[in-house]
């Protein structure tokens, strides 16, 4: 039944034509397209194109929950669009659709672990590598990188010890949605900080417990005062606000509670990367790319008219182009040297195209190679 109905809307959606973002015809120099000649042992000598498996771990956002929706018809947004996940989705070609995957399969066709089509995450076929839950709070991502680590070793096509892995990890809506429920909130406690950072460490723990070659990209927390921007004067999103995040429609709540929780976490992840907890073995890193922190403004299509093509027909969930706009400055951002990483894009303007990786330094940032890249090049590069 349930396939049925998946089958009907997706016929829809292709009937509707669905608005998206794609990057026809993409490429980069050849010396920044090519493998290393001897796969590194470094994390910090990672050139993109030996990136052989991608996974990621998230909520709603990561499944892609209504990406695929028909305009008019939340219903959808139950299912999971998968295959268009910003972070992971396989569905199309980056020429149509730009997800991280997409632009990842430019530099190595074979890439394993894109998810493809409508379905849960324990459905392999539909999600492989993408570990994401609607509903997932900080929390639960400690269970999905356990998941993340046994399906890596279930599946022969990986190899766990040799290959590089890319995880995504993007969290935190819905620790916002429950926390003004939380008995902390009205206290001085930094407990929501605290909480939602360690949570992150204990998940990313088990990747670095379990995952020989791999490099986390979290995806930095954005600022949800900008949801209710998106919600005046339309009645019918409030609606389902209301129902979807708790918190984001309780007026106790205030923006600035709201703003002052989300740079809370913001901070969190920075000094996850900053103290370099996770940088204690050559093969495993962890970088924050944090375009989303400075955004104060939903996407808006003329001056202040919020821009609807961008999310799914509840207003609140990402459409296939915003997956799309979102998956272009996420790319835009994984490219940039850490330190120098933009702290705010702008989401109303789709023209800015995606950004190609360093010639003079062509591994995936590091915070170690952002600082000196020179100590990273192998000998095998050089002769
Ligand atoms: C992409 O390449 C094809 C084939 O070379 C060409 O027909 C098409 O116009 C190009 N598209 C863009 C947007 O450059
Ligand atoms: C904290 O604030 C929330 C929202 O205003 C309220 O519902 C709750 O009762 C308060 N809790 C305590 C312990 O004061
Ligand atoms: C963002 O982009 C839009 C569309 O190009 C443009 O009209 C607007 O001025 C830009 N906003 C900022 C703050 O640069």
């Amino acid at each position: 039944m349930r396939w049925l109905v998946s089958t009907v809307l997706l016929l829809c959606s292709v009937a509707y034509g669905l608005k998206d973002l794609g990057a026809p015809n993409w490429s980069c120099d050849a010396s920044v397209m090519a493998k290393s000649k001897k796969v590194p042992t470094s994390a910090h000598s990672v050139r993109f194109a030996d990136i052989k498996v991608i996974g990621a771990l998230g909520d709603s956002l990561t499944a892609a929950n209504g990406a695929g929706a028909p305009p008019g018809d939340p219903l959808a947004v139950i299912l999971q669009y998968r295959g268009l996940a910003f972070q992971i989705g396989g569905d199309k070609s980056l020429d149509e659709h730009i997800t991280v995957a997409n632009v990842l399969r430019k530099f190595n066709p074979n890439l394993v672990g894109a998810s493809k089509g409508i379905g849960s995450e324990n459905v392999w076929e539909v999600a492989h590598l993408n570990m994401g839950v609607p509903g997932a709070e900080s929390k639960d991502i400690i269970g999905q990188a356990r998941a993340l680590v046994s399906t890596m070793h279930s599946h022969s096509e990986i190899n766990v010890k040799e290959d590089w892995k890319l995880v995504n990890i993007f969290i935190g809506a819905n620790d916002i949605c429950v926390y003004c429920e939380d008995p902390f909130f009205n206290s001085t406690a930094p407990h929501g900080k605290t909480t939602f950072e360690n949570n992150i460490i204990t998940a990313v723990k088990i990747l670095q417990d379990n995952l020989p070659r791999t490099i986390v990209s979290l995806t930095g927390m954005f600022n949800m005062r900008m949801l209710r921007k998106i919600d005046k004067k339309k009645y019918f999103c409030e609606g389902l606000h209301t129902f979807e995040c708790d918190c984001e429609s309780n007026q106790k709540f205030t923006d600035d509670d709201i703003q002052g929780v989300c740079f809370g976490y913001m901070d969190g992840e920075k000094d996850i990367q900053n103290t370099g907890l996770f940088d204690n073995k050559d093969d495993f890193t962890f970088v924050v790319q944090p375009f989303f922190n400075g955004i104060l403004d939903p996407p808006y299509s003329s001056p202040g008219v919020v821009d609807m093509t961008f999310f799914a027909p509840d207003c609140f969930h990402f459409s296939a182009y915003g997956h799309g706009n979102i998956g272009m400055h996420l790319w835009n951002t994984i490219v940039q040297p850490v330190g120098f990483k933009q702290t705010s894009v702008n989401l109303s303007d789709p023209s800015v195209g995606l950004h190609c990786p360093s010639t003079s330094c062509p591994f995936f940032p590091t915070t170690k190679n952002s600082k000196n890249c020179a100590a990273h090049f192998t000998l095998s590069e050089l002769d």
